[in-house]
């Protein structure tokens, strides 16, 4: 059985690169549990690219780099799981993977039946070097039922940017989430771009294959392989909510063996993290951009037990005014409705003049609420 949520867990790549090692990882995992993010929800540790030798070997497969995984990735298998954690490797559909180590191409089924051995749970699989004569649904389709006869439980995560209008085939794949972007980077503006480029493919993720709008870099603060200058404490708080919110994972990047306090305080927000793994899983939807902006757009999802999540986002560079009718989000006034609940960060109540939630707010920030309809008694 596939996980019927968006995951949760650590990877190396947007601290580490191409400098990992069996080390790292173990100390990465025993971290993840020193920190409590295990505890609040963090599972997969994932080795993303640059963990195998150039060649394969004379059965034509992978094969652990020797220096830096001395003792192959069953063991690092052993020790992830020992910690009741999960583990995740990466592979790429070319014939080289974006690192240019050797890619899945022509060998989706021995590498398959390779991590069912190293007893990987988790597959990310990237796009780079594909050769003409395949396109990228056949190669994915290809691994997706490779996965699916490899004898384990491996979750399938395609890596595949949205190029070539992934969002049509992708869920034909068995592809339990994939990437919507391109790479994120420790940058507002990157986050800014990530979050303006889901608003057309809302309605492509969701349950069975969750859009992923990349690693996250909440707590880099300009330091790793994708640092740019890094984000300010609000700009992380903003980038964190709308994930959760959007229904992408939630796989950290920073270095959490040196987790800074602001940033374990954003990646454990419970209230964020409980309308992530929200158990009926309804899509997020914009409703509206105020005053038509792709600047401020108001993120809604329906949860399970009838609450609502509204979110603003404000992307601008000036505090504004945000705000949204409620009858424009299925709660009419006329019918004696309301809400009532508290922003995630602060606790603020919500505030409802009018028929409409309103809340300036700052440049680069947010406003999240988990709202419940209650009865209006003004009227
Ligand atoms: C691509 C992916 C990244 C990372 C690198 C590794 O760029 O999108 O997330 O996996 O490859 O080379």
């Amino acid at each position: 059985m596939n996980n019927l949520k968006p995951v949760m867990g650590w990877n190396t790549w947007n601290t580490f690169g191409e400098k990992i090692n069996e080390e790292l990882i173990m100390q990465a995992t025993d971290a993840l549990i020193e920190t409590g993010l295990k505890d609040a929800g963090y599972e997969y540790i994932i080795v993303d690219d640059c963990w195998s030798i150039k060649g394969r070997d004379e059965n034509g497969r992978l094969v652990a780099d020797p220096v830096k995984f001395p003792h192959g990735m069953k063991y690092l298998a052993d020790y992830i799981h020992s910690k009741g954690l999960k583990f995740g490797m990466y592979s790429c559909c070319g014939t080289m993977t974006c690192a240019l180590y050797p890619g899945s191409y022509n060998h989706e089924y021995v590498d398959a039946a390779t991590l069912a051995e190293w007893e990987v749970d988790y597959l990310k699989y990237d796009y780079c070097m594909q050769p003409k004569c395949a396109d990228g649904q056949l190669l994915f389709r290809r691994m997706g039922l490779a996965l699916a006869n490899c004898g384990r439980d491996i979750h399938f995560a395609a890596c595949t940017w949205g190029e070539d209008e992934t969002h049509k085939w992708i869920g034909s794949t068995g592809a339990n989430t994939w990437r919507s972007t391109g790479d994120i980077f420790d940058s507002w503006e990157s986050v800014k771009r990530l979050i303006q480029l889901q608003y057309d493919i809302l309605p492509f993720g969701g349950q069975g294959c969750f859009n992923d709008m990349d690693m996250l870099i909440v707590g880099m603060c300009g330091n790793g392989n994708v640092g740019l200058g890094g984000c300010t404490w609000n700009e992380y708080k903003l980038h964190f909510a709308a994930w959760c919110l959007l229904q992408s994972p939630l796989i950290i990047g920073c270095d959490i063996r040196n987790l800074r306090p602001e940033a374990k305080e954003i990646l454990t927000n419970k209230e964020l993290i409980s309308i992530l793994l929200d158990a009926r899983c309804n899509r997020p939807y914009i409703v509206k951009k105020v005053n038509f902006d792709d600047n401020f757009p108001v993120i809604v999802r329906v949860l399970d037990n009838g609450d609502v999540a509204v979110g603003f986002f404000n992307l601008g560079d000036d505090a504004a005014n945000m705000w949204v009718a409620l009858d424009d989000i299925g709660i009419p006034s006329l019918q004696g409705k309301t809400v009532a609940g508290k922003e995630v960060y602060t606790g603020e109540e919500a505030c409802v003049t009018n028929e409409t939630l309103l809340k300036c707010v700052e440049a680069h920030g947010c406003a999240v609420y988990r709202l419940k309809i209650a009865d209006n008694t003004r009227i």
